[in-house]
């Protein structure tokens, strides 16, 4: 047992030109990353996408379920995420095949959208290329950990204009920083684009589930989607804890009225008072997906907020017979989600 635990192997990366020794109890990204091997990731928790890398060669142990991020063409093609994935013996990688660009970028204006959510602008010098519900790491120079914004807009032709909406977290180096004062023409680095989370086309209707500011690349997905014509079912759970946190409404009014086909935006407040003149929905949106989508088995699902809703949702969704390549995500994980990770 001992000596298994211990096992090295040797992980070549075609492209790199690379080797170097992994142990069998590490994770291929934190290894190749500690031996100084530039490999693209962000996450690191597998729900971008961004590390995926073919397996060439071997035989890996994945920790967790990449049907969720990984199309089934790419699992076919031997597609594995590498920051979920452990060697089980020597292997041949194609890592790092292709990969988002870093550009500086400046703050051009910050516009309250509630009380705790802002709509951040930022101007790159040249244009930043990115599908509707992808994201972009900012960098601070004086914070250390780049912070992952999705695109709040469809992308515009040679855009280099980007918006992005920000939910203050009391305690976050980053918001706390931002919401602090005008940070208009502060410079800092954007790198994008960065996410497996865009519409896959399809006949099937489209289920989204968002919370908070996961509001921003779902309004970009459905954006696109009805400028590209789509003409799918569409419902939109979007949970906030009260009438004061909901926004983007007339955006989704206007969605409502020109969307092709049948398009449901419905608002779930979870703490709004009980005797306030709130005629909506009420509780998790997690519980009135049972109740509003009983035919949430045969969508595509889209989901995006806290992870903790992302994770109840899934369960419904599974549960409701969806299976997990038909559901795609992006977790809005922060420093509390990323210790409690590390004190596992
Ligand atoms: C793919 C992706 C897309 C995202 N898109 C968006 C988006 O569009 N909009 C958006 O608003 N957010 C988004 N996020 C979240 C965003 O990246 C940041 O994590 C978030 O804004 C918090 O950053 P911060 O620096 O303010 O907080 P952090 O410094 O990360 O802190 C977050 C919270 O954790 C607490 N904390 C800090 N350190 C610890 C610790 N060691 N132990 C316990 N608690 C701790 C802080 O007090 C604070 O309350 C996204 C995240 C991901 C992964
Ligand atoms: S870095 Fe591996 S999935 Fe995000």
């Amino acid at each position: 047992m001992f000596g298994k635990k211990n096992k090295q192997y040797r992980v070549r990366f075609v492209g790199l030109d690379r080797e170097i020794q992994i142990p069998a109890d590490e994770n291929i990204l934190s290894a190749a990353l500690n031996q100084g091997l530039p490999l693209p990731h962000s996450c690191r928790v597998g729900s971008c996408g961004t590390c995926k890398s073919r397996l060439v060669e071997g035989k890996v142990r994945e920790l967790t379920d990449s049907a969720y991020v990984l199309s089934s063409e790419e699992l076919d093609q031997r597609y594995i995420l590498i920051c979920q994935s452990r060697p089980k013996s020597d292997l041949v990688l194609a890592a790092g095949e292709s990969g988002p660009v870093t550009q500086s970028a400046r703050i051009q204006s910050q516009t309250a959208l509630t009380h705790d959510i802002l709509e951040l602008r930022l101007r790159t010098a040249a244009p930043v290329s990115y599908r509707a519900g992808q994201y972009a790491d900012l960098h601070l120079e004086q914070i250390g950990r780049s912070r992952s914004y999705s695109f709040a807009a469809p992308p515009k032709h040679q855009t280099t204009e980007l918006v992005f909406h920000v939910r203050h977290l009391p305690g976050g180096e980053f918001t706390d920083w931002l919401f602090a004062a005008d940070r208009s023409g502060t410079e800092l680095q954007l790198r994008a684009p960065l996410g497996e989370f865009y519409l896959r086309e399809g006949d099937a209707p489209i289920l989204c589930v968002a919370g908070g500011s996961g509001m921003a690349p779902i309004k970009a997905l459905l954006e696109q989607a009805a400028r590209d014509g789509v003409s799918r079912p569409v419902t939109y759970l979007f949970g906030a804890r009260t009438k004061r946190d909901l926004y983007c409404l007339e955006e989704m009014q206007e969605l409502t009225r020109c969307w092709a086909a049948k398009f449901r935006f419905l608002p779930v407040l979870s703490e709004e008072p009980e005797d306030s003149d709130w005629t909506g929905l009420r509780g998790l949106v997690t519980d009135q997906l049972r109740e509003q989508c009983p035919e949430a088995g045969s969508s595509d699902a889209y989901l995006c907020g806290p992870p903790g809703m992302i994770d109840a949702a899934i369960d419904v969704l599974r549960e409701l017979g969806l299976p997990a390549e038909r559901i795609r995500f992006d977790r809005f994980t922060d420093a509390r989600n990323l210790a409690a990770l590390n004190a596992d």
